[in-house]
């Protein structure tokens, strides 16, 4: 495995590889990037993990100064998996001007984390697109714990005629049904012990919906009820279709239920795909 942090290089390396398998993250791993690393192992040749904490995708009030970066154990961590190149680039390498070009997403990365978070998805969108430029990967591995993110990205490769499929890896959680975060390590042990909570609502309305409830509004109310009373400030409770994200409505069979809410200042996503029964 090779460490490198200049675009030049990373380029030579990769030069006429046409079968790139490409992981980019913002480093901090743990068992849900290993198992996305593992999926773009199964993909294609080399792989590249890029670890780049990217400025623009935080907003003034977030936690980008304090986000954790552990670059060292990272790259213990992929050492043992295999992975060709770890792209660790500087701020200064990504953003040598500042990035007045920029990707603006529509409506997909507008509501839900787009309204709670304003500008979050154009950062992402704006810096995916420069590590594709750079990487040019055949396949791309997202993690469905960033659903919007993933979408976002998708609809990204698509209408930009991008030659680059985006593969999705699945949730890896907690025995407790946690869904594994860097910020979870931001985590109080009160706080660790109630957030499996908030899978546990998702959960609840995926029994509800599979049971034949198709009030959706009122499951979303109820989830935002439950979780209020036992401590967090929620952002939003919402059951929406697939892929398009908008409101579900009766009759809507592909869903997904989407929760962002805070356990003291820690901020926590989770959701969980829904199949209606025929
Ligand atoms: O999911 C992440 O870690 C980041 O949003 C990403 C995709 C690496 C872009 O900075």
């Amino acid at each position: 495995m090779e460490r490198v942090s200049r675009i030049a290089a990373l380029r030579e390396r990769l030069a006429g590889h046409r079968q790139v398998a490409f992981v980019p993250t913002m480093g901090n791993l743990h068992e849900g990037h290993l198992a996305l690393v593992r999926l773009a192992a199964n993909h294609g040749r080399p792989v590249v993990v890029s670890i780049f904490v990217n400025p623009l995708q935080f907003g003034p009030r977030e936690d980008f100064a304090s986000y954790p970066r552990t670059l060292e154990e990272d790259c213990e961590k992929l050492r043992e998996l295999d992975v060709d190149f770890v792209f660790a680039p500087d701020t200064e390498e990504m953003y040598p001007v500042s990035q007045t070009f920029v990707v603006e997403p529509p409506r997909l990365g507008q509501i839900l984390e787009g309204e709670f978070r304003p500008g979050f998805f154009r950062g992402v969108a704006t810096v995916v697109l420069k590590l594709f430029n750079i990487v040019q990967p055949r396949w791309a591995v997202f993690g469905k714990k960033d659903y919007q993110q993933l979408l976002v990205v998708r609809e990204m490769v698509r209408q930009f005629n991008l030659p680059i499929e985006i593969v999705a890896g699945e949730t890896v959680r907690a025995p407790d049904g946690l869904a594994l975060s860097s910020r979870n390590g931001y985590l109080s042990e009160a706080e660790r012990a109630e957030a499996p909570r908030l899978y546990a609502t998702l959960r609840e309305i995926a029994q509800a919906i599979e049971a034949g409830t198709q009030d959706f509004r009122a499951l979303e109310q109820r989830a935002r009820d439950r979780l209020d009373k036992a401590g967090w400030q929620v952002d939003y409770v919402a059951v929406q279709q697939r892929p398009s994200l908008e409101p579900a409505q009766p009759g809507d069979r592909e869903l997904v239920a989407l929760a962002a809410a805070r356990l003291g200042r820690t901020r926590l996503i989770d959701n969980l795909e829904i199949t209606v029964p025929a």
